[in-house]
């Protein structure tokens, strides 16, 4: 049987979500990581009896070594992956792709150039809420979607910013809660709407203003061609890890999603699906589909086809962030 042969780059928080899922994978063995952290590299080299890199060059000069997954800050992303396609490497790099648009086309013109595959870690696309949303819109039975609501409410305090000292920073990871957290449920419900444009965002540190640079709330009105109308709200200022919300609005019902369990409203009633995975890998409000991207991700490459997360794709939600941190604006305030 086929089996790529990868290499982690990044020995942080979620190396271990990635390598438990290569670990898992058909078409794919964990071949060796690297982290310009002597203690990580080795601690991950060893627990996994694979070879250690202090830097990624070395790794991705192994003519053996078919592809690499990018686990480090966000500002790193881009130079990385764009180093791992020259180098002949398939690429899954982590959310986002890149900090700026600029980044990201440098990216996707970097995959072009080289003929390998690049692909971001948009899991949640996986989650199997979200594809029975997918499923039911592309089924055309309730309709088009007509406008909708996302909400994230999460919690990361100072000491999750002291962690990794790159979080919380404009140079390093390019925004905070948007650009980190809310990613996903922005990607998502673009995913799932079939596409829409920024009309206005604001931007806040409510709770964090002294100790990060970026924002730790966002809100956005976002409105598709036909004039429908999204609102997506996300904080790091929840009192806990609250279940993302998405809720659609068709011209025959509506979908609510609340973590991973779906609400259908439909012509004919209401029903209501679970699909928790009590996953104890990774994040217990989110579910684990990084072993579904990840799997998916090797069988396609061995049979040939494209990932099922385009390039392109990834740049777009960078660049609808990217105008969303430019264009923010303060909340007018009443007159005196
Ligand atoms: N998809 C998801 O749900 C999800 C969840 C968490 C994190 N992430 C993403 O994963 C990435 C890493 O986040 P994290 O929380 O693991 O961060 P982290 O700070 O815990 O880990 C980053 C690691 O990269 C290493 N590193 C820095 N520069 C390097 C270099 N030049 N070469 C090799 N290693 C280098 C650091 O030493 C550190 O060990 C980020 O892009 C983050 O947004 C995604």
């Amino acid at each position: 049987m086929e089996q790529l042969r990868v290499g982690v780059i990044g020995c942080g928080l979620i190396s271990g979500v990635h390598i438990h899922a290569l670990e898992e994978a058909e078409h794919a063995t964990l071949a060796a990581v690297c982290d310009i952290d002597p203690d990580k590299m080795e601690k991950t080299a060893r627990e996994h009896g694979v070879k250690g890199y202090l830097d990624y060059g070395e790794l991705l000069a192994q003519p053996d070594i078919d592809a690499v997954h990018i686990c480090v800050p966000h500002y790193l992303h881009a130079p990385i992956s764009i180093a791992a396609l020259r180098a002949g490497k398939h690429v899954l790099c982590e959310k986002p792709m890149g900090t700026s648009l600029k980044e990201a086309q440098a990216m996707v013109q970097a995959a072009r150039d080289s003929g390998k595959t690049l692909t971001v870690c948009f899991q949640n696309r996986y989650n199997g809420a979200s594809q029975r949303m997918k499923e039911i819109i592309d089924g055309g039975e309730m309709g088009k979607v007509i406008g909708g609501s996302a909400f994230v409410c999460w919690d990361r305090g100072g000491a999750y910013y002291a962690d990794s000292p790159w979080r919380g920073k404009w140079a390093t990871e390019g925004g905070s809660v948007l650009i980190n957290q809310a990613i996903h449920t922005l990607d998502l419900m673009k995913w799932l709407s079939g596409g829409f444009e920024l009309k206005s965002a604001t931007m806040t540190a409510k709770r964090l203003a002294a100790e990060i640079e970026t924002e730790d709330t966002c809100d956005m009105l976002l409105e598709n061609k036909a004039g429908a109308r999204f609102l997506f709200y996300c904080s790091n200022c929840a009192a806990g890890n609250m279940p993302v919300q998405l809720h659609l609005l068709l011209e025959k019902g509506e979908l609510h999603m609340t973590g991973e369990q779906l609400t259908i409203i439909g012509p004919t009633g209401v029903s209501f699906e679970d699909y928790a995975s009590g996953a104890k890998i990774g994040k217990a409000y989110w579910g684990n589909s990084h072993t579904h991207l990840i799997a998916d991700l090797y069988d396609r490459l061995t049979r040939g086809e494209q990932p099922f997360i385009l390039p392109e794709d990834g740049m777009d939600t960078t660049r609808l962030m990217e105008e969303a941190y430019l264009s923010a604006s303060t909340i007018r305030l009443r007159p005196q």
